[in-house]
């Protein structure tokens, strides 16, 4: 409550830490740009050395500026809707498999508002695939108009942690990711249940924590 307090006393626009709104107040926002990304998953029964359950093939990507994000982007004034904008950037990102695979209101997540350095709002998609479409689309990903430019590379996101207690998933924490895409991974694989919650905690303390 005190921390409430404390915080709140802050004008919105000295906020750096991004926001969760809902859809419809974040739609009510003026002078604001809306991005969607989506974290596209499927499960798996695949192991790693045949040992290692890799349990769900989660989808991110390379960016331009060396940093991890989702595959998305900026909603345009031509886009009808949040959904319209992300399929036009899934097609324009990752490729013809967007001509059919639509993402639709079901697969809206959450919504986070920022102020600085410019006001956004970034909406969260999920939509779970079957493994022969995410394979699909990691083929054909090679065939998007923004390969090699806007995007340099699919990945997957390793959900294990090897022997040494670093390498899988704390490392890939380790990273760089746009924008609020890390916290958007943690709260995707937290909220569908994708990993426990103390698998969660366990990755990011070895991720923050790390000899190697
Ligand atoms: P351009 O066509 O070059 O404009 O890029 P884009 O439309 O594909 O936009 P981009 O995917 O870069 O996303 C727009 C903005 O949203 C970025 O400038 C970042 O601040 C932010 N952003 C990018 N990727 C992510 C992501 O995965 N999650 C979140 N939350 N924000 C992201
Ligand atoms: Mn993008
Ligand atoms: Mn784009
Ligand atoms: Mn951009
Ligand atoms: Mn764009
Ligand atoms: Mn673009």
């Amino acid at each position: 409550m005190a921390q409430a307090t404390h915080y709140n006393k802050y004008p919105q626009e000295e906020r750096r830490r991004p926001r969760i709104v809902s859809r419809e107040e974040a739609m009510e926002l003026q002078d604001y740009r809306h991005a969607c990304h989506i974290m596209l998953y499927a499960p798996t029964i695949a192991k790693l050395f045949g040992r290692v359950p890799i349990r769900y093939v989660v989808l991110m990507m390379m960016r331009y500026d060396g940093r991890l994000g989702f595959p998305g982007g900026f909603v345009d004034m031509k886009d009808a809707s949040l959904e319209d904008g992300l399929n036009r950037e899934l097609l324009e990102e990752l490729g013809p498999s967007f001509n059919t695979l639509k993402v639709t209101e079901e697969n809206y997540k959450s919504s986070q508002v920022r102020e600085v350095p410019l006001k956004g709002v970034t909406h969260f998609f999920v939509k779970e695939l079957t493994l022969e479409e995410i394979e699909s689309i990691e083929k054909e990903s090679f065939n998007a108009k923004d390969h090699g430019s806007e995007v340099m590379g699919v990945v997957r996101v390793p959900l294990y942690t090897l022997r040494d207690g670093f390498g899988g998933l704390p490392a890939f924490l380790s990273n760089n990711f746009i924008g609020n895409s890390k916290s958007q991974l943690l709260y995707g694989l937290r909220s569908l249940r994708l990993l426990r919650e103390d698998q969660i905690q366990d990755a990011i303390w070895c991720s923050q924590n790390n000899q190697y």
